[in-house]
């Protein structure tokens, strides 16, 4: 009997095809909650899950006594319980590095954004107000040559750092629980205690995944720090920052913009203020949002979880000591 996957991401033709040589494959298209009862049904036969965003609970791990693996076609995994999924020897993978510089071109896309004011004036022009010259009311602030500040600095927020230091000439300073002395090297980036680089940025930008750690990492008093010219960009977890304390902070002009690719609930509450803010960005977490790289994200995917369910190691898992150490190659 082959083994059994339930699908329900975004997959390509080509590669449910590609599950189908080896695999059952029930497929799940707009799957909004894991509360879906035919999903939850199908749960009971399932060697694999391939997919993103589903919050994945111990209710609905109990619901699937065959599951092995799930093959997450995102490189967050804020919405798996890692240590219950390793508990219960299941494998969870992700798909780092595929996506790492189209997440950075879009950390950037929001710093260029909120710098030169870019949809504020692009929405200017629409609405016919472009009558005379701009004047002083419409400038924005440079990027070259400023300082940018990543708190987090592992892959995305290293390509970003590159894009900002050898594109732009910015001076980068980082806050990271470790020193990353190749890229210090490479990009003239200088640590900071995270109070310091907030004070020092000219633009802001978080990359940390979301732990209990990190919730609420920047909230009423890391916007106290900032400078009132502080651009802040977040293309990590919208729960890193306290969405409340960022609106008070946007309003009374303790810093000067932000550009957000995350929000604490997603979708956006259309009771949020933050898009109609004139001095906000506001994205539907596109950051890895290309043709391109959703395909290759998905290709990790698939070729995580057949690894895994024929026994060999996956390309890249998160809870590799859920392996068992009898399969290991
Ligand atoms: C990821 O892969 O974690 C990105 O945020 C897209 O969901």
């Amino acid at each position: 009997m082959p083994k059994r996957i339930l699908a329900y991401g975004r997959l390509s033709d080509d590669q449910l095809a590609e599950l189908a040589r080896d695999f059952e494959v029930d497929v799940f298209e707009r799957l909004d909650s894991a509360n879906d009862s035919a999903f939850r049904t199908a749960l009971k036969g399932a060697h694999g899950l391939i997919g993103s965003s589903l919050a994945i609970t111990s209710d609905l791990l109990d619901e699937a006594p065959e599951l092995e693996v799930i093959a997450s076609i995102s490189v967050g995994y804020d919405n798996y319980p890692v240590d219950e999924l390793t508990r219960r020897g299941i494998l969870l993978c992700n798909t780092p590095d595929v996506l790492t510089e189209t997440t950075a071109d879009t950390g950037f896309a929001l710093i260029m954004a909120t710098a030169r004011r870019v949809v504020e004036l692009a929405e200017f022009v629409k609405r016919g107000d472009w009558q005379t010259s701009i004047g002083e009311a419409q400038f924005g602030s440079d990027v070259h040559g400023k300082t940018l500040g990543m708190i987090g600095f592992g892959r995305i927020g290293a390509a970003v750092a590159r894009r900002g230091a050898l594109g732009f000439g910015m001076k980068v300073r980082y806050s990271n629980a470790s020193p990353k002395t190749e890229l210090e090297k490479e990009l003239g980036a200088e640590r900071r205690e995270l109070d310091e680089l907030l004070a020092e940025a000219d633009f802001v930008c978080v990359t940390v995944p979301l732990t209990p750690e990190t919730h609420h990492l920047i909230g009423a008093r890391e916007f106290g720090l900032m400078k009132r010219s502080a651009c802040f960009v977040n293309i990590a977890r919208g729960k890193v920052v306290d969405e409340a304390a960022l609106i008070g902070a946007l309003e009374t002009g303790e810093i000067r913009a932000a550009g957000l690719d995350v929000f604490e609930q997603e979708p956006l509450s259309p009771e949020s203020p933050l898009p109609h803010m004139a001095n906000v960005v506001a994205l539907p977490h596109i950051g890895s949002a290309t043709h391109e790289t959703r395909n290759a994200m998905a290709q990790r995917a698939v070729d995580n979880i057949t690894r895994a369910l024929k026994g060999q190691r996956p390309i890249s898992p998160v809870n590799a000591e859920a392996w068992p150490t009898t399969q290991d190659e």
